[in-house]
């Protein structure tokens, strides 16, 4: 969507995975969908150097409205739980440089079962959401058919513009549709929303890593095209710091969530999170691949016999980045490849090791080895090939 907003996926913090519907506050007060908890996170975020990185989004997700709307038809916030109200929230966000983002229903209910936004109401929350001063809205699908989404999803991205105020815009949408043309048409979706879940829910484990990471990469050809600056497909929250993944599938996730150009919103605690999951979140490189402004989502380049994997990206300035991933379960796999098998042609290139943090030189015909632990990567930033010296030209009389 072409608002301006999102031209580098977005980044922050989404409530959904790690807090669900607890709206038990009186026997949960630390973990229920209240302001504590998005007040909690806003400080964590603003304090422990996760802003500075780019993780500016706070956001709630299901669950924080009340359970009818006002006497005039408008959402409200649950009264307990939200005694401040939206408005609250928005300017504590605001006076720490972060950003509010806030979660409705194309449909009569939202998937927990609150107040929905059906096609009558879809101006009247814009407005409201606007008035509050929110900067995304996640446009859900729940209680909806294919004729209401094909008439909603369009009118929202119409009626958020017609506030005057930049929101940005989630779409459901594709996920409620398969995914894939010709039921999602892509081309229309980079036009009205700026970021879109295409595929099921992520859950607290590799396995569900491992579904997600399979469809995208499955459907590759298809979803390539759909992303750019300003439109991203959204293959769901990051889930290290939970309680599903090693250390080493929590550095798979991040480095395939980085070749995908995916919205790295974090579902976790920031108040009890460990370093080593802290590290790997807040990698400056990894980051700064899934930032990379041409936008290009990455592809998987080479299915070996072996279980591993090896992925691809684009990047500015003529770099890429490359993933190697295991999808083996015995050892750390000793892969065996050069740069010139993976298409490198231009004779020397820089190499970053992501994770490791150090750099060699790599011609493209020398053969490297690496260790690729099992359900894990080994991630590379390669930057251009080295141009050819004024001092070579002399001592050779050729470039
Ligand atoms: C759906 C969405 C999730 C989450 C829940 C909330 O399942 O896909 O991301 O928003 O609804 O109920």
């Amino acid at each position: 969507l072409d608002n301006g907003l999102m031209k580098t996926p977005p980044m922050g913090w989404l409530a959904w995975e790690r807090f669900r519907c607890d709206i038990d506050c009186d026997h949960d007060p630390k973990n229920c969908i209240s302001e504590n908890l998005f007040i909690d996170m806003a400080d964590r975020l603003s304090e422990d150097g996760w802003k500075e990185l780019g993780y500016i989004y706070v956001n709630i997700d299901d669950c924080w409205s009340a359970k009818e709307r006002d006497e005039q038809g408008r959402l409200q916030a649950d009264p307990k739980r939200f005694p401040g109200g939206i408005p609250k929230l928005v300017q504590y966000m605001h006076d720490r440089g972060l950003k509010l983002g806030i979660y409705g229903d194309m449909g009569t209910y939202t998937c927990g079962g609150y107040p929905g936004t059906p096609l009558d109401k879809i101006e009247i929350d814009a407005q409201t959401f606007a008035k509050w001063g929110v900067d995304m809205l996640k446009l859900d699908g729940c209680y909806s058919n294919v004729t209401v989404q094909e008439q909603g999803y369009p009118l929202m991205s119409k009626a958020l513009n017609a506030t005057g105020r930049h929101i940005g815009y989630s779409c459901s949408w594709p996920a409620y549709q398969g995914g894939l043309p010709p039921k999602v048409n892509y081309t229309q979706l980079g036009k009205i929303c700026n970021l879109w879940r295409n595929y099921g829910d992520i859950q607290d484990s590799w396995d569900s890593v491992l579904k997600i990471v399979d469809w995208f990469f499955g459907n590759q050809d298809v979803l390539i095209p759909a992303a750019g600056p300003g439109r991203w497909n959204d293959p769901d929250m990051l889930i290290v710091g939970d309680f599903g993944l090693s250390i080493d599938q929590s550095r798979a996730q991040m480095a395939l969530w980085a070749i995908m150009a995916a919205p790295l919103f974090m579902s976790n605690d920031l108040r009890t999170i460990s370093s080593g999951a802290r590290s790997i979140l807040q990698n400056k490189m990894a980051i700064s691949i899934n930032q990379d402004a041409l936008g290009i989502q990455g592809r998987r380049i080479l299915k070996e016999k072996s279980g591993i994997e090896v992925f691809q990206r684009p990047l500015s300035n003529n770099a890429s980045s490359l993933v190697f991933f295991s999808r083996r379960n015995d050892m750390p796999y000793r892969y065996q490849s050069s740069l010139s098998k993976l298409n490198y042609t231009a004779g020397s290139y820089k190499v970053y090791d992501v994770f490791s943090d150090t750099a060699v030189t790599l011609k493209d015909s020398t053969d490297f080895v690496l260790s690729v632990n099992p359900t894990g990567v080994v991630m590379w930033y390669v930057s251009a090939p080295a141009k050819p010296s004024l001092h070579q030209f002399y001592k050779t009389g050729k470039f």
